[in-house]
Parts: structure tokens; sequence; C-alpha cells
């Protein structure tokens, strides 16, 4: 056809180091992000990412080696192969070796344990979160010292960069599994029964935490943004989530919300303490992550309240939804919680 150049018959073939080089870059990007463990933005998290390149740098040389030996032995000719004493070959391969290696690896598993949990050192700040089906309850208990009343908040953690924090966890109903990736290592959170993990962020971000252990149907959704920012920034959010503020900063919706029904599972600002367990919706409007989702995604939590157990089967809290007329309202108000 005029006009048209003539497609290429076949493309020059790539040279193998380009396409290792493609592969290997593809595969270092998934390396990083906001829930990687393999781009740490604190100590403890670093010592596990370190852990975790030695070993499979260590692995890989024991696999070429093993499979250099297998290849060796298949292919080269019997008659040809140098004859070797069976009883030296598996003293060494068999025995020195592993002991070498495993002992090697236990003295250094140990400094990275310790690493991990910051040995030695005192946390300077405590906070406490419970695990519910499937929502993370956020405490940060009061301060003498500091001046601080106790703070409370759902589905969002602050850290102040550079000081190490305490955290105990701890779940009322299943097991479930504390992880920010980006921070540090997992722990369990098991009812009946406190854990404590160290955490420690280097630099101000933002890191996103999950839900490591299957905990039922939304399980994938039981997530949380960590905020790392500094001291000055931290004590101004905290003061924001404080039990008990002051009562004339009351917003607007808190009352239509109230009239909803919202508070006999939900704290609002200026209200009674709920008689269930439901996320805290003081500050919902400003949260960094809603119903696992980021932001307040207006559509997605409409969605949620008017057919919660279609958007998020198995809820107990939210059983039924409600009517399309109120949904816009009750929205309006919840967005008026900042
Ligand atoms: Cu909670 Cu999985």
């Amino acid at each position: 056809m005029p006009g048209t150049s003539p497609a290429p018959r076949h493309r020059a073939p790539l040279p193998a180091p380009r396409i290792a080089v493609a592969g290997a870059a593809a595969l270092l990007a998934a390396c990083a992000g906001e829930q990687s463990s393999l781009d740490p933005r604190g100590p403890a998290a670093a010592a596990a990412a370190e852990a975790w390149w030695v070993m499979l740098v260590g692995a890989s040389a024991i696999f070429a080696l093993v499979m250099g030996l297998v290849i060796y032995a298949t292919l080269r000719a019997p008659e040809r192969r140098p004859r070797l004493r069976p009883n030296p070959f598996i003293l060494v391969g068999g025995l020195l070796f592993p002991i070498t290696v495993l002992t090697a690896l236990l003295i250094y598993g140990t400094t990275v344990g310790r690493r991990m949990v910051f040995a030695g050192e005192v946390p300077t700040l405590r906070i406490e979160v419970t695990g519910h089906q499937w929502w993370w309850e956020v405490r940060y208990p009061a301060d003498a010292e500091r001046g601080w009343a106790e703070a409370v908040t759902a589905n969002e953690l602050w850290l102040p960069v550079g000081e190490l924090a305490e955290i105990t966890v701890r779940s009322v109903d299943v097991i479930h599994s504390f992880w920010i990736p980006q921070l540090g290592g997992k722990l369990d959170m098991i009812p009946g029964r406190d854990n404590t993990l160290r955490l420690m962020a280097e630099a101000p971000g933002e890191f996103r935490g999950q839900c490591a252990e299957f905990c039922g149907a939304q399980h994938a959704l039981m997530s949380f943004v960590a905020t790392a920012a500094p001291m000055e920034e931290f004590e101004a959010w905290r003061r924001s989530r404080e039990v008990g503020g002051p009562a004339a900063a009351v917003p607007a919706g808190a009352a239509a919300l109230g009239d909803a029904g919202c508070a006999a599972c939900h704290q609002l600002p200026g209200g009674p303490a709920p008689e269930e367990a439901g996320p805290d919706l003081r500050h919902v409007g400003a949260r960094a992550m809603v119903l696992g989702r980021r932001g307040f995604d207006r559509e997605y939590i409409g969605r949620f309240l008017t057919d919660p157990q279609r958007v998020k089967p198995g809820n107990r809290g939210h059983l039924r939804g409600v009517g399309d007329d109120e949904v816009d309202g009750l929205l309006d108000a919840m967005e008026t919680l900042r």
C-alpha cells in the first residue's frame, strides 16, 4: 500500500546481557514500595532486609555449587571422572561444610535478632494496638512526664522520627498479626496475651501496615497507614486525637451521625463512650485510610454504607445498609469529623 512502510519481518534478537539487565531491573523494582520489607525505613527492618540478602546470596552460592556438581557428575563420562574416595567427600561436604555454614548463620542470626529488638535500648514512647475483625484500635497511654493525655484512634498510627516506640499488641477475637514491613518484623496479636514489638522510623514518611495472619473474610482489607513525622508534628497530631479534648470543638456532623445511631458502636466527638466496639470516628474525615482504602473515598464508603455485607462480607457491625436517600447526608457528616 502506498504511504505505509512495510512492517519489519522480525526484530533483531535482544542480546542476553540486555535481557539479564532488564530482568534484574524489573525484579529489583518489585523490592521498593510502601509495603516492601526490602525497602526498609528503620533499623529493625534494615536488619531483617540485610539478613534476607545475606541468606539469598549464601543460599544461591550453595545452590549453584551443588547444581554444578550434579551437572558435572551427570554429563562427564564415568571413565573421565576423577576417582573420589567417598569418605573424605562425605565428611567435608556432608558434615564439616553444613556445620560451618549453619554455625555462622546461627551467630549472625542472633546478632540480627538483637538488632531487631533494639537490645539494651530504652523505649521513649508506648503505644497499644488491639486487633478486631477487621480493624485496628490504636491507643497512646497518658504520659505525665510529657504532659500528654490519653489518645485513641483507629486504623492509623503515628510515630515521631528517631524515637524508639514499644508497641503492645493484643486481640479481642481471633489471632491477627501486626506488621509494618518497612519498619520491622511482624508480631502475632493473640487473644488473652500481650506481645510487645519495638519500632523506630528513621525519616518522615508514610508506610502501609497490614494484618499478616489470616483472620477471616476481610483479612486482606485489614490494613492501616503508619506515619512517621518530626516530634513537633507528631505531638500536634497526638493532641488532636486526645480523649476528652475541648468540648467546644464538636463538628457539625457529629449530631447527624448520633441521630443515625452511629454512637452505639463508634466514638463520636463530644459523645459518650460507645457500648459496642467499632472504630473511633472522631477524625474519620482526616484519616489516611478508611475501610482499607486510602483517604476518604466517598464513592466506596457510600457503597459500604448502603450495602455493607456486599462490600465487606462478614462484618459484624453493619448488618443492614442505609437508604440511598440517607447516604449523602451521612458522608457529608463524616467528612466534617476532622
Ligand atoms: Cu487480622 Cu488478618
